[in-house]
């Protein structure tokens, strides 16, 4: 499994930067003030964003990140090519709905000064992601949801979409006809695209964006809006995501534990796997259920790990757009 890029560091930085964690740990002690981003110099950007759909999401972000753009903009950029498939029906408008028949939207985003936005329960807009950038970056809150969030969506220039598409209405019927509620492993269990990168400046960040489960109970909420759950980024250490059933994300604060693990000076690997077990101790039956981490090292070192097989995702370095498998838990 890939654990770490091989950088050709040739800068006194490079050097600094690969001389262990002890800098990170270090880092954590010092007095940062909130929105000061860590300087450095020119580096090759990184992108990874979970499950197939991910690499055309990458090639979106790779535009901005090869361009010397702001990792930021790469990650809104990249999950907006997701969002905007309709053939993805887990994510955006053509996601599933819930058991109402109503397609309803989770996705955040966080920047390298540790800002962060998001929207919850939000229907009837293609792009998630961008209302939860503009909570961000327009508003004195991180997250909105429901009615509100729409009425700050419409208000800021957003149009109202119908939905359900009439293939997601189809399949909703169709799901009628039982109304059995069990996810799918690996398909409804959940495939969330969540999106990692690390740009030339040295600077990461993240966003999350999906339609939660299939047919879930009308109101609830995944773990992908959820700073700290499905998202969180730290300049100063790394960052992660998380996909899977939210709810045993949510339960664990999945991203942000990985990102404390990795401060404590685990690899993205370690900590993506360290994270999975800690889950792993709390629930018995893990049969049928599925989460995968992916994180990112300020470094440009990244790792995965998922509770069981299945779990991939697309990783753009080096020139390069591939898949990748995770490491699991259940063999
Ligand atoms: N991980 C996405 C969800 O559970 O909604």
């Amino acid at each position: 499994m890939p654990s770490r890029r091989k950088f050709l560091w040739t800068s006194a930085l490079g050097t600094a930067l690969l001389g262990g964690v002890d800098h990170l740990v270090r880092a954590e002690n010092r007095s940062v003030p909130f929105s000061s981003p860590r300087k450095s110099a020119a580096r090759p950007p990184i992108v990874l964003s979970t499950w197939d759909h991910g690499l055309a999401a990458n090639e979106g972000a790779w535009k901005i990140l090869s361009a010397g753009g702001r990792a930021l903009d790469a990650v809104e950029a990249g999950v907006r090519v997701t969002e905007a498939d309709p053939k993805v029906n887990t994510v955006g408008l053509g996601g599933l709905p819930d058991r109402d028949g109503k397609v309803t939207l989770d996705a955040c985003i966080m920047d390298e000064n540790g800002r962060a936005g998001s929207v919850a329960f939000l229907q009837h807009i293609r792009h998630p992601v961008s209302v939860a950038r503009m909570v961000m970056e327009k508003t004195p809150h991180v997250m909105l949801v429901g009615s509100g969030a729409l009425r700050f969506a419409l208000d800021n220039g957003f149009k109202k979409e119908k939905s359900p598409t009439p293939e997601s209405e189809r399949a909703w019927k169709e799901w009628l006809k039982t109304a059995r509620y069990q996810p799918v492993v690996n398909v409804e269990n959940h495939d969330t695209i969540g999106m990692l990168a690390l740009d030339a400046k040295g600077n990461l960040a993240g966003a999350c964006t999906t339609s939660g489960l299939a047919y879930k109970m009308h109101g609830r909420v995944g773990d992908s809006p959820l700073i700290g759950a499905g998202l969180y980024v730290d300049n100063e250490v790394g960052a992660a995501c998380a996909t899977g059933l939210g709810e045993l994300v949510i339960r664990v604060v999945g991203s942000h534990l990985v990102v404390e693990l990795m401060r404590q000076g685990n690899s993205p690997a370690q900590a993506c796997r360290l994270a999975v077990e800690r889950i792993a101790r709390k629930h018995a039956d893990l049969k049928d259920l599925q989460v995968g981490f992916l994180a990112l090292g300020r470094n440009g070192e990244y790792g995965s790990y998922s509770v069981q097989r299945g779990f991939n995702y697309a990783l753009y370095a080096d020139g390069k757009n591939r898949m990748e498998n995770a490491e699991f838990h259940l063999k």
